[in-house]
């Protein structure tokens, strides 16, 4: 008997030895130590052996029990804190890492030079006016005193959606919008979207004007002046010098279209100002009387000034810029660079 259980000891140790996982290692529990278990069956036979032999028998089975019982639970440990260690290592997180930055969206450059010319004309006390993108051909030409006979009526030149209904061409109709609703004095603005059937590198078929427009009793083409050069100079710099041009819009009268001179060449002579050392840079005038007529204005009693500019123009010559569809390209490597 006590060489039974030598053998048995010895072939337990051979087992755990050789078990590496924990089923393994339970397993190997039941089949020594559990209720059918070989030992469990060895010590069922202590009752056969001389009484003198039990008690170092009894002894010596209850100290392989206890042995093998302990080493099962080393081992089973030992794998436990293995696969905790393994897990740790793993998922270690190395908290001096720099973080993932997130990426910032950026203003979109027309919508910052609208932005700015909004502030610059806000701080000279003018007031933001919108009207629809979708325009009846009244608002846009009719009351602007554009004749029928117009080249801007042209089908080349306007997008129809109906016979009487456009896609606004320039920010003007507001003008007549804004005089339709209130009496004078008016002191507004109007950024926003117009459209024309036109695309190359310096047109697409959607872009931005701000229109302007000024109306109170006495004032003058002096006032125009003064509002639009204090307003270039903000924009392009305290040096910046104008030339108002004489011009012909139908809905001014006297007209001028207001120059900068190069910023690209200093007045020199260059690609972008076409050698011509100016820039134009915007329309204006003092309002005609039958503008003011179809409004029911007084023009005896009121007199105003009005200016539309565009402003991915304006953007573009700010920020060096040569091809206007760069804007509405979507590209991020230029997008980002503002
Ligand atoms: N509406 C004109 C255009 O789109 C720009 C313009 C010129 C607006 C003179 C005005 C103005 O208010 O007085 O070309």
């Amino acid at each position: 008997m006590r060489q039974t259980l030598e053998e048995l000891q010895k072939k337990a140790a051979d087992e755990i030895e050789a078990a590496s996982s924990r089923e393994e290692f339970l397993a190997l529990r039941t089949r020594y130590l559990g209720r059918k278990g070989f030992l469990t069956d060895v010590l069922r036979k202590l009752k056969d052996v001389p009484p003198e032999e039990k008690p170092l028998l009894g002894k010596l089975s209850n100290d392989i029990k206890k042995t093998i019982s302990e080493r099962i639970d080393r081992a089973i440990e030992h794998l436990d804190s293995e696969g905790k260690s393994d897990i740790l290592l793993k998922e270690t997180i190395d908290v001096t890492l720099p973080g993932r930055r997130t990426k910032y969206g950026k203003i979109h450059p027309v919508t910052r030079v609208m932005g700015e010319i909004c502030e610059i004309f806000s701080i000279l006390g003018f007031s933001i006016a919108e009207g629809p993108e979708v325009e009846l051909d009244y608002y846009n030409f009719e009351a602007l005193n554009i004749p029928p006979d117009h080249p801007a009526r042209d089908m080349h030149d306007t997008f129809y959606v109906t016979d009487n209904i456009v896609l606004r061409t320039h920010t003007s109709p507001v003008q007549i919008r804004t005089m339709e609703k209130q009496d004078p004095p008016v002191r507004i603005i109007s950024p926003g979207k117009v459209y024309r059937p036109d695309s190359d590198i310096s047109h697409t078929p959607m872009f931005h004007q701000v229109e302007g427009l000024l109306v109170d009793k006495g004032i003058t083409f002096g006032d125009l002046k003064g509002v639009l050069t204090y307003f270039l100079r903000h924009v392009f710099g305290k040096e910046t010098v104008l030339r108002f041009r004489p011009s012909y819009f139908p809905f001014t009268e006297p007209s001028a279209e207001v120059d900068i001179r190069c910023v690209m060449c200093g007045g020199a002579g260059c690609r972008v100002c076409g050698q011509g050392g100016w820039i134009e840079i915007l329309g204006s005038g003092m309002v005609d009387p039958e503008v003011f007529k179809v409004v029911g204005y007084d023009p005896e009693e009121y007199s105003g000034f009005a200016f539309g500019l565009g402003v991915e123009r304006i953007a573009m010559l700010k920020y060096g810029i040569s091809d206007i569809r760069l804007f509405f390209e979507g590209d991020l490597r230029f997008l980002e660079q503002f």
